[in-house]
């Protein structure tokens, strides 16, 4: 009995640590612990709720990691209908939406309405449901009425609280809200999946559906969605007054709520508003297709009630959609780091809400097969959620029969070398290790920012490299002196002295990047990072067993088949000791208990001359300390570089010490990096 309740108490201590640490990572951006420290934790839990079976809750976070598929969903019906919005495109039909409001309330002559704005995320719509505070059940909105029961995979969104942080929760709160995928996230699950040889996802919002309704939520705990929360379904037991106080609350109680929310009043203010955001859309990490206005008292919201799909105080004014009509010049084979041969289509250029386009990008060769695109065609493309923009559909109306179909290739473009289809896969690759686009991609992919970020080493300079002959793989580029950068066209002594500072400045670049620089199959920033994390340095990595690969984090059998792989190929480890024996020493990223900020919390603010940002953050990390994201009494250090913004007003309000870069890297000056 005893044993039970020592089990019992730490579990939802557990609970509690867990659910911080959560929050922190994924919505604060600033973790306090390691991953490592994070993942002790989380075994903890899972072994106790093994021991102790009975006493895993509903709202136990091992539920994130994914339960067994199963065969279908469950429908559940909303006990509130999820309505859907009106929608408009027009500043008249807006202005005709706050008259008939108005109307309708008998406003007196000169009264303005106050309005909630917010944007209008692009993802699906979902209904999650907390008891006491408890997260018990979510669905999908289905046709309004019915929906989806996505419970266990809702569950595996880390953004979304199994617990409210609620002193006093309502008895019962229904929130709606948007799950989305962030472009970042969306752009690696499409390049993962390319470079898998899949189909990719057209866009952010069929990838976020898709994630969403798997019926094995191990996948879905793969696909980084997040949420918004934007309203409430059925409450019991708490008395919201309006839309801003609601989202207020919720949001004091760990929910997600966009921040660009926003109260204004009258037709003015909305249309102030969705010009922001229109200006803002290119910049947001999500997609948005309009913003909503909502009528904020819901007092009022009351009054007005709803017509049969959609209610009378609250209205979607979108975006134009961002589609063009072009024409299709040519189909021209391309060939990625790891091989795949992807078709892209030649555009005549086109203006797309603000930019010309003259490429787009047709996946693969199936994909060209089923929407029938041919050299010559008249189609509609869309640029969503990616900087590449995509081909809808085409007008075959349009033909003249002049169109040209292209047959899938049989050689590789540029080295002329036999391709694979690889049984199961969507893409064609070349399998030629030393074939020259696959050489330039990756010398490419080793120099980019998220890599080795090597300034000024970009696809222009990569090709005077490859041309000139002056390298032929990566290991090559430690090699390079000013002479042969003054060999290129149009390259003068200063230019040429940046580059090879870029060059010697990326030899000690943290550990992760490297490991992401290599280009191993499989392995994206984020793996780089749990594997530098884990191992420490390149070597240990490359004498990683199998087992040994496996016990690390979110690392499966393909990724750790992968990285065995590449450090079984003599070539790549004759490379990395020629990288090494040129001066490359990446810093490791493992952390040290007892080094010199051991247990002191960093904030940096403004911009850094010497060190990146990211750079910074490592060595104080290296030294033991924490970065994190805000500052608070807990900070014991705020780094401060030029335009510092609000962070350093804060530390000096908290009376907390201040200093510079330079004074950072003094005191780190003793400590062994
Ligand atoms: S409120 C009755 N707010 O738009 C009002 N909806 O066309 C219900 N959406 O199904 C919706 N962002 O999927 C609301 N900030 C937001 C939204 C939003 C996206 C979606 C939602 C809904 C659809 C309605």
């Amino acid at each position: 009995m005893n044993t039970n309740k020592a089990a019992a108490d730490r579990i939802k201590e557990l609970y509690t640590e867990i659910a911080r640490h959560n929050q922190l990572y994924y919505r604060d951006d600033s973790p306090e612990i390691s991953d490592a420290e994070y993942d002790a934790l989380f075994r903890e839990l899972q072994l106790l709720e093994e021991q102790y079976p009975d006493l895993a809750r509903p709202d136990s976070p091992t539920g994130r990691v994914g339960a067994p598929p199963r065969e279908s969903f469950s429908q559940v019906s909303h006990r509130i209908p999820m309505l859907s919005l009106e929608n408009t495109l027009t500043e008249e039909e807006i202005t005709e939406f706050d008259e008939r409001v108005k109307r309708f309330l008998a406003l007196a002559d000169g009264e303005e309405i106050r309005y909630f704005c917010e944007p209008k995320m692009d993802g699906l719509a979902v209904e999650i449901i907390y008891e006491d505070g408890v997260f018990i059940a979510g669905s999908t909105r289905g046709d309004g009425f019915t929906g989806e029961d996505v419970t266990r995979n809702l569950r595996t969104i880390k953004a979304m609280p199994l617990r409210l942080s609620a002193a006093a929760p309502p008895r019962r709160l229904e929130v709606r809200g948007e799950v989305y995928l962030a472009l970042k996230d969306f752009q690696r699950l499409n390049a993962e999946r390319e470079e898998e040889g899949e189909q990719p996802f057209a866009n952010p919002r069929n990838a976020a559906a898709g994630s969403l309704r798997q019926l094995d939520s191990h996948i879905t705990a793969k696909r980084p969605l997040s949420l918004f929360c934007y309203g409430p379904g059925e409450v019991n037991g708490y008395d919201f007054t309006s839309q801003q106080h609601f989202l207020d609350t919720i949001a004091t109680w760990n929910l997600p709520v966009n921040p660009r929310g926003k109260s204004v009043s009258g037709v003015q203010g909305i249309l102030a508003y969705y010009r922001d955001m229109a200006d803002a859309r290119e910049s947001l990490d999500y997609e948005i297709d309009g913003v909503v206005v909502k009528v904020d008292s819901f007092a009022l919201q009351r009054e007005l009630g709803e017509k049969s799909r959609s209610p009378r105080w609250a209205i979607a004014f979108k975006f134009p959609p961002r589609q063009a009509v072009t024409v299709v010049e040519d189909i021209i084979p391309q060939v990625g780091r790891t091989g795949v041969i992807t078709p892209v289509a030649h555009l005549a250029p086109v203006e797309v809400s603000g930019v010309i386009v003259s490429r787009a990008t047709l996946h693969n060769w199936e994909e060209l097969e089923k929407k029938d695109i041919r050299i010559g065609d008249t189609v509609l493309i869309e640029r969503a959620g990616d900087v590449i923009p995509a081909v809808v559909r085409v007008f075959p109306e349009k033909r003249t029969g002049t169109e040209r179909q292209l047959p899938v290739p049989e050689q590789c473009p540029a080295c002329g070398s036999a391709v694979t289809k690889i049984p199961g896969e969507v893409a064609v690759r070349c399998l030629e290790l030393s074939c020259p686009a696959k050489v330039r991609e990756s010398i490419i992919h080793f120099a980019s920012r998220n890599a080795m970020d090597i300034e000024g080493l970009g696809d222009k300079n990569v090709e005077q490299l490859l041309r000139l002959g002056l390298v032929k793989t990566v290991a090559d580029l430690y090699t390079l002196t000013k002479d042969d950068f003054m060999r290129f066209d149009r390259m003068g002594d200063k230019l040429a002295g940046k580059l090879l500072t870029a060059l010697d400045n990326s030899k000690k670049r943290e550990l992760y990047r490297f490991i992401f620089a290599l280009g191993i199959r499989n392995v994206g920033q984020h793996t780089a990072k749990l594997l530098a994390a884990a191992f420490g340095s390149i070597d240990n990595l490359a004498k990683a067993s199998e087992t040994e690969l496996l016990s690390v984090r979110e690392v499966g059998p393909l990724v750790a088949q992968s990285i065995m792989a590449f450090f079984s190929n003599p070539r790549n480890m004759e490379a990395i000791q020629r990288m090494k024996d040129a001066g490359l020493q990446p810093i490791t990223a493992e952390k040290r208990l007892g080094g010199k900020f051991a247990g002191q919390n960093f904030v940096f603010t403004g911009s850094l001359t010497r060190l990146t940002r990211n750079a910074a953050k490592q060595l104080v990390e290296n030294a033991g300390g924490h970065a994190t994201g805000s500052v608070s009494r807990k900070t014991d250090f705020v780094v401060a570089g030029a335009d510092a913004g609000s962070k350093l007003d804060k530390a000096r309000e908290l009376g907390i010490q201040v200093i510079s870069e330079t004074e950072l890297l003094e005191m780190l000056e003793d400590e062994e990096i």
